[in-house]
């Protein structure tokens, strides 16, 4: 075991996922990990000091102000005896004053007094995490290196649904383990990347849309691995049944001139991924009212959708220092790549052959990787790993 002996110090705020802080603590020990607990004033009303500290095996240190606590180890020094600090869960109330720099507590004033690695696993309700001011903490937060794992979304303990909960203990553990071995280097850290993902929905009349089969996955997928790099990731999406990737920001669109408009208000970027299957036509003139059966069928006039990947490659002072494309195609994957890449303008392609079993809608690819210098074969791997090997190389190229 890589992370045996290592030292952890665990900071349990206040919140209803506190629980599951319990079950993080029992795996960080299975796999040899010394765990000392901090328990803040609110975490103890969730959580008992008893069960935290019986599966740490630790004392439970809770008060700046103890004789006691600080003549066994003080807050400084409690700081420093870690290789890495987590904070599961953390509340909007713990990022505020780690962002603000607050010390009014053992916990606050240990973030502060430390310059140990940080972990934070935020857990909050839905407004609380989507409020401008958690927001920007977290952003100030991770431009400090703290790394953010989660939230999930779901459905939460105050009977809302969206994201706020606190991300699995089992996820919380593979963050902490790759916190410790080093494996969660980030790269792309001050790096801003858009990715576009799924399909485009284009109106017929008020009832009736245009749209295909892409599930987003790929795109996704992309936007997370950039994501775990460090990078700061615009995900501009159509409508998919996927959850918004940990730390990701993702603004929702439906029709391809509203990707568009949303991709040139993320502007500046470092790099683009277009990933988004884009209609390539939409209804002429979309109807404001049903259209009704007449007895003979209606021609549907078409007239072309912008092209986002050709417009982001167009020279200029906005366009992204590396733009990459998206192609599916079912025959002559290579020639049709490099043409792509000339037409569009783009650096990079990632050209798939979608008539391969499991491609379209499933969750795994297999890839020619395209740039200016050749064409490099990607053998068959999920689209997760596809996302990571891309997002590596991407890394390799903006560092
Ligand atoms: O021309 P084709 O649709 O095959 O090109 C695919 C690539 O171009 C993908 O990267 C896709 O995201 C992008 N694209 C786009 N806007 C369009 C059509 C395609 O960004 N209107």
């Amino acid at each position: 075991m890589p992370i045996q002996g290592k030292r952890v110090l665990l900071i349990v705020g206040g919140g209803i996922a506190a629980y599951k802080a319990l079950e993080l603590t029992r795996l960080l020990r299975k796999a040899g990990v010394l765990v000392r607990p901090i328990l803040t004033r609110a975490g103890a009303e969730f959580v008992t000091p008893l069960s935290l500290g019986a599966l740490a095996e630790d004392k439970v240190y809770r008060d700046l102000f103890s004789l006691t606590d600080e003549a066994e180890m003080g807050h400084i020094e409690l700081s420093r005896s870690a290789d890495l600090i987590v904070v599961a869960p953390a509340t909007a109330d713990l990022m505020a004053k780690a962002a603000l720099g607050l010390a009014d507590d053992l916990a606050s004033t240990t973030l502060l007094a430390t310059d140990t690695a940080i972990l934070m696993a935020p857990a909050m309700n839905v407004r609380m995490w989507l409020h401008p001011a958690t927001q920007a903490n977290q952003q100030t937060l991770k431009a400090r290196g703290v790394t953010i794992v989660g939230p999930d979304e779901g459905a939460m303990a105050c009977g809302e649904f969206g994201p706020g909960r606190l991300a699995e203990p089992e996820a919380i553990f593979e963050a902490v383990s790759a916190a410790l071995t080093g494996s969660g280097a980030r790269p792309l850290a001050g790096k801003h990347v858009l990715v576009t993902a799924g399909p485009t929905v284009e109106p017929i009349d008020p009832v009736r849309v245009m749209t295909n089969r892409s599930s987003g996955k790929q795109g996704y997928a992309v936007a997370a691995a950039l994501e775990q790099l460090g990078a700061r990731v615009t995900l501009v999406s159509g409508p998919t049944a996927l959850g918004v990737p940990t730390g990701v920001q993702r603004v929702d669109v439906e029709t391809a001139d509203e990707m568009l408009a949303a991709c040139r208000a993320a502007l500046p970027a470092d790099a683009a991924v277009c990933v988004a299957a884009v209609a390539d036509w939409r209804p002429a003139a979309p109807g404001d009212l049903k259209i009704k059966k007449s007895g003979a069928a209606q021609p549907l006039e078409l007239t072309e959708n912008p092209d986002i990947l050709a417009t982001l490659s167009q020279h200029g002072p906005q366009r992204p220092g590396l733009v990459v494309g998206f192609a599916a195609e079912t025959n002559d994957v290579e020639e049709h790549a490099r043409a792509k890449r000339l037409r569009k303008g783009c650096d990079w392609i990632v050209a798939n052959d979608v008539t391969q079993a499991g491609v379209m809608g499933g969750d795994s690819n297999s890839v020619l990787f395209l740039t200016a210098e050749g064409a490099e074969a990607w053998p068959m791997a999920s689209k997760a790993e596809i996302g990571r090997h891309l997002a590596e190389r991407m890394a390799i190229a903006l560092t």
